[in-house]
């Protein structure tokens, strides 16, 4: 597979704060890769140098083999930046449109686009008129208009409600099925369960993560909870066999690793104490995102 976006090694800083610190990542045709971290992580940065409307003091930048900024490297991406505005006489197609000819688009892919994204109705609107969510769907079209090689989407599900989060993952779904390579910034993993293949990580300008979800949430290790309830109050002799807190008069709950799950459950059946119910929790994709995100699992470094 050839890699759309090829990021190596980058960094960035502006003035005495380091935004980007030696960050790789790659993304092939047909991937989609998700791109998480707080406010002020890095993501817009790492989004504008690709774009080439500012340098990186180092590293190297690649997209479809050209040089990031370079005027090949501009024709073969779209972007969807964080806050989209346009002119508000214009309509919505009128707005596609404009775009599909600056990318050397066909004029006519703009009604297309523009019914991809749910706006064929409001189409021949001013976009003045339009509601947040719609403006945010504009912005969409003016980014897929013309079947972009790599489409970059800075929070692009921001002022979407969740049905049309979900509209929107299946859209992308389907550029990527027809080859274009896509990164999208986001703000929550929970969001992209079963909707991203891949997930990036940035911390304070550091990658800190990058791979299959499933992967993240193991490689963080987070304890899986479980919680016991006891009958005929036997929960302070669970606690005092399993450990764990308790969690009113009737439950206790106990941490435990993944792999130590089943023994613990094992050990909860053959306990003697009487036992009403058991609820097993699994860390939520938050935690994992907290994890990482919030970086206890990466040494502070100052240097
Ligand atoms: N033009 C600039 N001048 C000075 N500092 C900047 C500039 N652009 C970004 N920064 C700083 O770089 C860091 C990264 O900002 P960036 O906008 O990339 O974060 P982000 O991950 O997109 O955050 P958010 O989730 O809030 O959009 C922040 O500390 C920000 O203040
Ligand atoms: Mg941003």
């Amino acid at each position: 597979m050839s890699k759309r976006i090829e990021i190596a090694s980058v960094s960035k800083r502006f003035g005495r704060v380091e935004a980007l610190r030696d960050v790789s990542l790659a993304v092939e045709a047909g991937e989609v890769v998700a791109l998480l971290g707080h406010n002020g992580a890095g993501k817009t940065t790492l989004f504008r140098i690709m774009l080439g409307f500012i340098r990186a003091n180092g590293g190297t930048l690649s997209i479809c083999g050209e040089i990031a900024g370079s005027a090949a490297a501009r024709r073969a991406i779209s972007y969807l930046p964080e806050s989209v505005a346009f002119p508000k006489m214009l309509t919505g197609r009128e707005v596609v449109e404009l775009y599909a000819t600056l990318k050397g688009a066909a004029r006519g892919d703009a009604g297309k686009a523009l019914e991809q994204v749910g706006l064929a109705e409001a189409a021949d609107r001013r976009c003045g008129t339009y509601s947040k969510g719609m403006r945010q769907r504009l912005g969409l079209a003016q980014a897929i208009v013309g079947q972009p090689k790599v489409l970059l989407l800075d929070e692009p599900t921001s002022g979407l409600d969740p049905v049309s989060r979900g509209e929107f993952y299946e859209l992308i779904a389907g550029l990527a099925r027809s080859g274009t390579a896509v990164l999208l910034s986001s703000h929550g993993l929970s969001e992209l369960e079963a909707r991203a293949e891949r997930v990036a990580i940035l911390r304070k300008g550091r990658l800190v993560a990058d791979g299959p979800l499933a992967a993240l949430q193991k490689s963080a290790g987070l304890p899986t909870r479980i919680r016991v309830r006891s009958t005929a109050g036997g929960a302070a002799d669970i606690h005092q066999r399993f450990g764990g807190r308790r969690i009113n008069g009737a439950s206790v709950e106990i941490a435990c690793a993944g792999e130590e799950k089943m023994p613990v459950l094992a050990a909860l059946h053959a306990a003697p104490e009487p036992v009403a119910d058991i609820e097993v929790m699994p860390p939520t994709l938050d935690e994992v995102y907290r994890y990482y995100s919030l970086g206890s699992n990466v040494e502070e470094d100052r240097s």
